[in-house]
C-alpha cells in the first residue's frame, strides 16, 4: 500500500511538472501576439537549435568514447599510450563554437537594437507612463489624461511605448505574449513598445521578486480595435455622475460615495474629480474593471466584498488594512454600500460585457 501511494505522488509531481510546460498556455511565450514577441520567439527558437546541435554532438563523442574505451575483460590494468596534439581535432574545438557564435551573436545583436526601447514616440504612438508599487501597477496615459490601475487597455495595430518606472522597490513589467519582460528601477527611466496585433485579453505578471505578494502582482492587457478603445476612453472622460443618478439603488451608492471618505478609502485611493490618493491603485471607473487586487480576483460585487472585509485573506502582505473589527454591528450595511458606489463607476453596459471578457 505504501508503495502504491508513493507511486501516485511520483504521478501527481510528473503530471504537475508537464502541465507547466504548454505551449500554448495564457502566459506562453511561444504564442505570440504581437511583432515584438514574435520575433524575440523566433530568435530564442533559432538559438534553441544551435544548443541542440552541440547537445547531440557532445553526447555523440561521449556515447561513442564510452562505449570503444571502454574497460574490458582482458584489461591488465596498464596506463594506455598518452597522446596530444591532434591539430585537426583541436582546429574543430576551436573553430565550431567560434561560428556557432558568429551565427548566434549576429541576429540577436541585431534585434536588440530593431526593437530598442528608448524610442522617440511619435503622434501615431500610444505613449502609457507605467510605475510598479507593492504590489499593483499604475497606469497613465499622458496623451489621454487617464490614470488606472492594474489593466491595460490598448488599441491593437498600434505602437504603445511604455516608460516604466517604479514607485519604491524593482519590480519588472511582463507581458509574456507580446514582449520580453524589462525591469522597473526607482528613479531610472526605462523603456519598452510592444503592439497587439489581434484584440485579446493578454496577462501579464511582476518577473522581479518584490517581496511580500509578488506573485499576486499581476495585470491585464485588453488590446479592442480603436472603436472600443475610443469607447473606453471617452468613459473617463464623461463625467460618472449622471450616471449614478441613473442606478436603481442610487441611496446605497449616495451612501458608499460618503463611507468612501469617512472611512479612509479617499487618503490612498484616488477616483478622478472626487479623491486624490496616490498610495494605493486610481479607482477611477472602478466599475469597468474586470479585476480587482491586481488580477487577483474576477470583479463581482460579492468579491469586492470579500475583499473589503479581510484583504489580507485575499492577497497576504498587501498594505489595504481591514476597515471594520469582526463585531463590527454596522460592516456588512457598509460594505454593501461601498460595493454599491464602487461598481457604479463607469460604464454599467460596458462592464458586463467586459467582466463575462476576461473570465
Ligand atoms: Cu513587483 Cu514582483
Amino acid at each position: 500500500m505504501v508503495q502504491r501511494g508513493r507511486l501516485q505522488r511520483v504521478w501527481l509531481w510528473g503530471v504537475l511538472l508537464l502541465s507547466g510546460c504548454a505551449l500554448d498556455g495564457p502566459q506562453s511565450i511561444f504564442k505570440t501576439a504581437g511583432p515584438v514577441a514574435e520575433q524575440q520567439s523566433d530568435l530564442l527558437i533559432y538559438i534553441f537549435w544551435f544548443g541542440m546541435l552541440v547537445a547531440v554532438a557532445v553526447t555523440a563523442v561521449l556515447a561513442y568514447t564510452i562505449v570503444t574505451y571502454r574497460q574490458r575483460g582482458d584489461d591488465d590494468g596498464s596506463v594506455p599510450e598518452q597522446i596530444h596534439g591532434v591539430a585537426w581535432l583541436e582546429a574543430i574545438w576551436t573553430a565550431a563554437p567560434a561560428v556557432i557564435l558568429v551565427l548566434i551573436g549576429i541576429p540577436t545583436v541585431a534585434l536588440i537594437f530593431r526593437l530598442d526601447g528608448r524610442i522617440e514616440p511619435t503622434q501615431e504612438d500610444l505613449v502609457v507612463n507605467v510605475t510598479g508599487y507593492q504590489w499593483w501597477w499604475q497606469f497613465e496615459y499622458p496623451q489621454l489624461g487617464i490614470t488606472t490601475a492594474n489593466e491595460l487597455h490598448i488599441p491593437t495595430g498600434r505602437r504603445v511605448v511604455f516608460n516604466l518606472n517604479s514607485g519604491d522597490v524593482l519590480h519588472s513589467f511582463w507581458v509574456p505574449r507580446l514582449a520580453g519582460k524589462v525591469d522597473l528601477i526607482p528613479n531610472q527611466a526605462n523603456q519598452l513598445w510592444f503592439q497587439a496585433d489581434e484584440p485579446g485579453l493578454f496577462y501579464g505578471q511582476c518577473a522581479e521578486l518584490c517581496l511580500g505578494a509578488h506573485a499576486y502582482m499581476r495585470f491585464r492587457v485588453i488590446a479592442s480595435s480603436d472603436g472600443e478603445f475610443d469607447t473606453w476612453t471617452a468613459s473617463f472622460q464623461e463625467g460618472a455622475a449622471q450616471q449614478v443618478q441613473a442606478q436603481p439603488n442610487a441611496e446605497q451608492i449616495a451612501s458608499g460615495e460618503a463611507l468612501f471618505k469617512t472611512k479612509g478609502c479617499a487618503s490612498c485611493h484616488a477616483i478622478a474629480g472626487y479623491a486624490e490618493g496616490q498610495k494605493g491603485p486610481d479607482l477611477t471607473n472602478f466599475g469597468v474593471r474586470t479585476s480587482l487586487a491586481a488580477g487577483v480576483l474576477a470583479n463581482t460585487p460579492e468579491n469586492l466584498a470579500k475583499w473589503l472585509r479581510d484583504p489580507q485573506a485575499v492577497k497576504p502582505g498587501n498594505y489595504m488594512p481591514t476597515l471594520w473589527a469582526d463585531d463590527d454591528p454596522k460592516r456588512e450595511d457598509e460594505i454593501s454600500a461601498l460595493v454599491a458606489y464602487l461598481e457604479s463607476l463607469g460604464q454599467q453596459e460596458e462592464r458586463s460585457a467586459s467582466v463575462q471578457a476576461g473570465r
